[in-house]
């Protein structure tokens, strides 16, 4: 289909480290799949990857773009945006600036404005918060705003890494259901790396399990919440 994403055989090395070895995925236009794994399994890299942030062999498209050929804001612009690790927020710029920053990436239009007030929509702390600094917003407020941000640039395609991390379950759930609600009326894909596996099988259509820089496991989140060693090991049951 138009904007399906696959990638076939990726690699990445730093220096002598051969960190992923040649990975394998496919994310159907319009489907939400979750990368699991341990720490260090390579989950960070293969999003780096895909973002153009760090150098990656094999083939990656994206409808007809020949992703590991392109320049990080070329990927951006083409409707892949990262919500990095750690969310990655301009710390000392307000909220409000944060989100002018996220839309830059497009050519400069009125629709800025609708863009911001539709994220106030879906994120109402954050335009309670818009002239706060990022730095000194909470966790999930930070979160929500690297969420925001990233949807500024109006993607097709959200690559998400691990947006709970650090937040408590009453945020998590709320910002899950943001996500949901996002999905439904904008119909954006989305790749969310997670270490919550439990909570995350409940929103992803599919899974894929990475081990030291291989796919060991795929399926369908159904599949993969019966599957007894996934449960053991991936979903805390
Ligand atoms: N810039 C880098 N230079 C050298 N090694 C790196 C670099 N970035 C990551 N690594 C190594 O690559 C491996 C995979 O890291 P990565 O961050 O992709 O893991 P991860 O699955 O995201 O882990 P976590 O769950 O802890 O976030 C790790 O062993 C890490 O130390
Ligand atoms: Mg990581």
């Amino acid at each position: 289909m138009g904007q399906d994403l696959i990638i076939d055989d990726m690699h990445v090395s730093y220096g002598d480290s051969h960190i992923l070895q040649g990975i394998s995925m496919v994310l159907h236009e319009g489907e939400v799949v979750t990368l699991l794994g341990p720490n260090g399994a390579g989950k960070t890299t293969t999003l780096r990857g895909l973002s153009g942030l760090t150098k990656a062999t094999g083939k990656v498209t994206y409808g007809k773009l020949d992703l590991l050929n392109m320049k990080p804001e070329a990927i951006l612009r083409s409707g892949i945006s990262l919500v990095p690790e750690g969310r990655g927020t301009f710390a000392s710029l307000s909220t409000e600036e944060n989100l002018q920053l996220g839309g830059i990436s497009r050519k400069a239009d009125h629709a800025l404005e609708d863009d911001m007030k539709r994220m106030y929509r879906y994120f109402p702390v954050l335009e309670e918060r818009k002239k706060q600094q990022a730095g000194m917003l909470s966790g999930g407020e930070q979160q929500m705003l690297a969420v925001a941000r990233a949807l500024m640039s109006r993607p097709k395609l959200l690559l998400l890494d691990e947006p709970s991390f650090g937040l408590a379950p009453r945020i998590i759930e709320q910002l899950f259901d943001i996500l949901k609600s996002i999905r439904e009326t904008e119909g954006i894909s989305m790749l969310i790396v997670e270490q919550n596996a439990a909570l995350v099988m409940q929103f992803a259509d599919r899974a894929y399990v990475l081990e030291a820089g291989q796919i060991v496991l795929s399926g369908t989140a159904k599949e993969m919440q019966n599957n007894e060693a996934i449960l053991k090991s991936y979903l805390g049951s």
